[in-house]
């Protein structure tokens, strides 16, 4: 399936039979011009829990709130057509029950009107995933290095080494078997995330994972270039925009300094310029 020859947005069930077909590319985004650029090109856009670091300045995603994911899903979501989006549950949103899960993922569709929610967990999100798949809401699971984890696990570091394989293996298993539809793979080595695509059904999405998952997924921050307060190993710089934003503000600034701009074109006459005849 070629999303640039999509009339309308893809739905979960597209998403999984892209399983082992045309890799599944994906972006985060979080304002309406960003998702407009992305409309039609992205098979998916995430509304990441990202949001938290890229645009707010926080120092993890911890601090994100519903109301800061509603917002900005709800921006993005007026710049999407021919695109999926995929609503990040945020840190404290759904861990302590089935219940609280559904409440809250219930409410990131209803006003955002998201195509589907992401957690981040394995085993042990398990039934809530399944209850929220059998009662209408589409899952992406999230596994591997989980941003809302780095507490527990000790920072942001490759996941799935050695003897911790086999868990995350377990973890894919269950949340495929549970019914998420997808499930992210970050940060985990190249041959476990190979391993991991060829044992379950449904599509894996690498981020620092292996080329040969079934999609991709990037921070759009990081890959531009505007992200730069620090750069993990997996993001390519497909831009440098936040360079050329910082030499744009510096010409400003002179400009305004020299009194060249605002120019001649800039400004406006005491009369109104004729009509033309
Ligand atoms: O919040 C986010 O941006 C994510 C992606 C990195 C997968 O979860």
């Amino acid at each position: 399936m070629s999303a640039t020859a999509r009339k309308s947005a893809p739905m979960p069930q597209d998403i999984m039979a892209m399983k082992g077909g045309t890799p599944i590319v994906s972006l985060t985004a979080y304002t309406t011009p960003m998702a407009e650029l992305m409309d039609g090109i992205c098979d998916f856009v995430l509304v990441g829990d990202s949001v938290g670091m890229v645009l707010h300045g926080l120092p993890s995603t911890l601090g994100v709130t519903m109301e800061m994911m509603i917002l900005h899903g709800q921006a993005v979501r007026r710049g999407l057509t021919k695109t999926m989006m995929v609503m990040d549950m945020p840190f404290g949103s759904y861990e302590e029950s089935p219940e609280q899960a559904f409440r809250n993922a219930a409410r990131l569709m209803a006003e955002t009107d998201a195509g589907a929610v992401k957690l981040e967990g394995g085993q042990e999100m398990a039934e809530t995933i399944a209850f929220l798949t059998s009662r209408g809401v589409p899952v992406m699971a999230h596994i591997g290095l989980t941003p809302q984890s780095i507490n527990t696990l000790g920072g942001y570091k490759v996941q799935g080494r050695g003897a911790a394989a086999a868990g995350l293996m377990a973890d894919a298993k269950a949340v495929a078997e549970a019914g998420a539809f997808a499930v992210v793979l970050e940060k985990t080595p190249e041959s476990l995330a190979d391993k991991v695509t060829k044992a379950i059904d449904i599509p894996t999405i690498g981020i620092g994972a292996s080329a040969n998952c079934d999609g991709q997924i990037l921070v759009v921050d990081d890959m531009l270039g505007l992200f730069t307060a620090f750069k993990a190993k997996f993001v390519k710089r497909f831009a440098h925009l936040g360079d050329d934003a910082r030499a744009a503000i510096e010409a400003y600034a002179e400009e305004v300094r020299a009194r060249s701009f605002p120019g001649p074109e800039h400004v406006f006459g005491d009369e109104a310029p004729k009509p033309k005849t």
